[in-house]
């Protein structure tokens, strides 16, 4: 596990755990690196250690197993006792060897990976483009529990160290140096040279914090550095509601660990991160966005036994706003696009959306002028069916209209291969109803992206009836190129993710009608978690927009459409007031310049009520009318897995992180619990919150969404 050489008194040990991918901490490895130090604590001739990696990554941090340990929680605060603190220790013992140590980060370091860096002496990274260090334990609802809340603001003081783990940062190498992470980039073949170089030249190396004097750099816990602490706390506080106990744990450590001595700081790190690896909480968010991401992107739901397919040429129709996105995306990612629009300077203009986000990305050095380049010269901006020839998928992105939709559908497939893929980016329309326009309905498929599409990581996959598994396996193959995440949903009106995402804007709406201060609302959107607030996501989205919805839903349901709260509201604001939202400049909002204020005049439209409701109760009502929407999805069929409906909630429109999605939510709060709650909703509110079948049958039967 640990491969000992040696060469004039220097010792490299290079880390190579048998049968796995990436080196990671477990019993076993955890084992091996304290029997290592046991033999080097009693050498005297040593002169220097290097640590480095056989492995592509350098070390990924804690292993899958431990993660999964996590998510199932369970554990008794005494049994972590024992086992959580021991990667602490042991890395104390590390950079108290009586000779000097490095790393030699040849590939990504993360977590615990970056933990044992920082317990080194000196820090050489590896000028590899995948290469990533950082502390990401943050996203995952915990805290880095080998040192890193104490380590990394004694080395690069607590402003800087502070953002970092608060957010989870993960930094290239270049990003690492400018931010002191590591002390020096080298290319990849001169790593080990450069590690021995330093190691003759520090024969004495000590850590700056058990050396006499030491301060913390910036301004200690006597000073500035407390007045960052009080800041930050105070705004993560107004940000956060207190949901997120990882980032209150986070502070804590600072505040408290680093007025002490470094042992002593270790030890109130090892309490906090005892007390998150107890919180259901960091449990939740552990399952969904690391193992059951991980699973999504590996392609969980693809049909088994079927060939993977590579794509090189794919075609997207419409060249606006979604198209562009996509064909960016695609290009990104390696494969030659023809981008499709009614006319040629349509279709250039999107190019040009392409052209514009590799200049920003130049700009913030995140690309290069010959990556660019590239990118550019695989996207062919075309108004003649004919270019599509060849083109293995196609993306439709035209107007949300079936006609114009089915007229494009032939005029391409009339240039295709009989096996092509065509995926349909339409946000509302049914995937089997757009296929009738297909003369090859089984290769036929909806693939919703988000937008931006540059920066939305997820795509909704919808199967229609007659889509055939070699067509899902395939797209679901294209979405793994682009490096983004596919979730997998059957074919119903709004599918999963604007059906149930649409509920939380209703409900806001609906208040208003209510009579409840929009003042009020917005802050109780903030409150639930939630990324934006639905009057102000309202105007995004754009009024107009959802009163067209309500109106095309209405007629294709006939008899069986229910209006909704929103309804009157919509009316009265698109029809009536004439405010768009956001596009006009008119909406729920007033935009100036730089600044947008409530619409005052919302008061005389929507007169208030003399008694107004509690924050929490309206954040609890934003929250249960998601859950129960996402719970009726699973009843009816349309979404066959919860953990893909709890990813994509998250992933798609940031359903309140913290809960790890919606089926985590009512799993955390107990389904009898939330039963009990919805219906006694119900009762006040309306039917939308009587709880489906399902939920009751699960609630009397004690069951959950992720257990048993
Ligand atoms: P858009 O209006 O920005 O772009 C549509 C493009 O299609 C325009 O460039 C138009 O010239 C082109 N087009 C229209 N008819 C055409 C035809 N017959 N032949 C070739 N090109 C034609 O619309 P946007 O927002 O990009 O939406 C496109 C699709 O993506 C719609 O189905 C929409 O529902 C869906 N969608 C939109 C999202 C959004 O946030 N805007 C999110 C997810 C899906």
């Amino acid at each position: 596990m640990f491969l000992h050489s040696e060469t004039d008194h220097i010792v490299t040990l290079t880390m190579d755990m048998p049968e796995r991918s990436a080196n990671v901490w477990n019993q076993a490895s955890l084992d091996a690196f304290a029997a290592m130090l046991d033999a080097l604590e009693q050498r005297e001739d040593v002169k220097g250690l290097i640590l480095h990696s056989a492995k592509k990554t350098f070390l990924a941090g804690a292993d899958l197993d431990a993660i999964e340990a996590i998510a199932i929680g369970g554990k008794d605060a005494e049994e972590l006792h024992g086992s959580a603190g021991a990667l602490s220790e042991l890395l104390r013992r590390l950079e108290l060897l009586p000779f000097p140590t490095v790393a030699a980060i040849n590939g990504s370091a993360l977590g615990g990976g970056y933990e044992l860096c920082l317990a080194c002496n000196h820090r050489v990274a590896a000028d590899s483009p995948g290469l990533q260090v950082g502390l990401p334990e943050a996203q995952l609802g915990l805290l880095p529990g080998g040192g890193g809340t104490q380590r990394l603001p004694r080395m690069i003081g607590i402003e800087k160290s502070l953002g970092l783990i608060m957010e989870g940062k993960r930094l290239g190498a270049v990003e690492a140096l400018a931010m002191g992470l590591v002390d020096a980039v080298v290319p990849a073949d001169e790593l080990l040279s450069a590690a021995t170089r330093w190691l003759e030249k520090n024969p004495a190396a000590k850590q700056p914090w058990d050396q006499e004097g030491f301060q913390i750099p910036g301004g200690d816990m006597d000073g500035y550095g407390a007045q960052v602490i009080m800041v930050a706390t105070a705004m993560f506080q107004a940000k956060t509601h207190g949901n997120y106990p990882a980032g209150k744990a986070i502070l804590s450590c600072f505040a408290e660990g680093l007025r002490l001595s470094l042992d002593a700081g270790l030890l109130v790190e090892k309490r906090y991160f005892i007390q998150l690896l107890l919180d259901p909480v960091a449990g939740a968010m552990v399952r969904t966005l690391f193992l059951n991401l991980e699973k999504a992107n590996k392609l969980a739901a693809r049909p088994k036994g079927l060939p993977r397919k590579a794509f090189s040429k794919v075609g997207v129709l419409g060249a606006g706003l979604m198209g562009s996105g996509v064909a960016y995306a695609c290009a990104k990612a390696g494969m030659d696009v023809v981008l499709l629009d009614r006319d040629e300077t349509t279709a250039k203009k999107g190019k040009t959306y392409s052209e514009n986000l590799l200049n920003k990305r130049i700009k913030r050095g995140r690309s290069t002028q010959a990556k660019k380049q590239a990118i550019l010269g695989r996207i062919h901006p075309s108004a003649a069916y004919s270019d599509l020839s060849g083109c293995q998928l196609v993306v439709e992105a035209v107007f949300e209209d079936r006609e114009i939709k089915a007229e494009v559908t032939a005029k391409a497939e009339a240039q295709l291969d009989k096996d092509a893929l065509f995926g349909s980016n339409t946000s509302t329309l049914p995937i089997t109803g757009l296929a009738q326009a297909s003369s090859r309905p089984d290769r036929f498929i909806g693939l919703h992206f988000f937008s931006p599409v540059e920066r939305m990581p997820l795509v909704e996959v919808i199967v229609g009836k007659q889509s055939s598994d070699e067509c899902l396996a395939h797209a679901l193959d294209f979405i793994q190129q682009l490096g983004k995440t596919p979730i997998v949903v059957n074919d119903a009106r709004g599918f999963y993710t604007s059906r149930v995402f649409g509920t939380y804007i209703t409900e806001g709406l609906g208040l208003l009608a209510e009579g409840v201060d929009p003042n009020l609302i917005e802050a109780a959107g903030r409150a639930s978690g939630m990324p934006m607030p639905p009057l102000a996501l309202a105007d995004e989205v754009g009024l107009e927009l959802m009163h067209d919805v309500g109106l095309q839903t209405a007629k294709d349901l006939g008899d069986a459409y229910r209006p909704n709260p929103s309804t009157p509201v919509l009316q009265r604001m698109v029809v009536e007031a004439k405010r768009l939202g956001r596009k006009n400049q008119k909406g729920f909002y007033t935009y100036h310049e730089r600044k947008k204020t409530l619409w005052p005049e919302l008061d005389a439209l929507f007169p208030r009520a003399t008694a107004q409701p509690e924050v929490e109760d309206l954040a609890e009502r934003f929250l249960y009318t998601q859950a129960l929407e996402a719970a009726r999805c699973v009843e009816e069929g349309v979404l066959p897995s919860v953990a893909d409906g709890d990813v994509g909630a998250i992933l798609g429109w940031g359903f309140a992180p913290f809960t790890g999605g919606p089926f985590s939510y009512m799993d955390g709060l107990g389904l009898k619990h939330f039963v009990s709650r919805a219906t006694a909703l119900a009762a006040q509110h309306g039917e939308r919150f009587q709880p489906p079948a399902l939920l009751l049958e699960m609630a009397a039967h004690d069951r959950s969404f992720h257990g048993p």
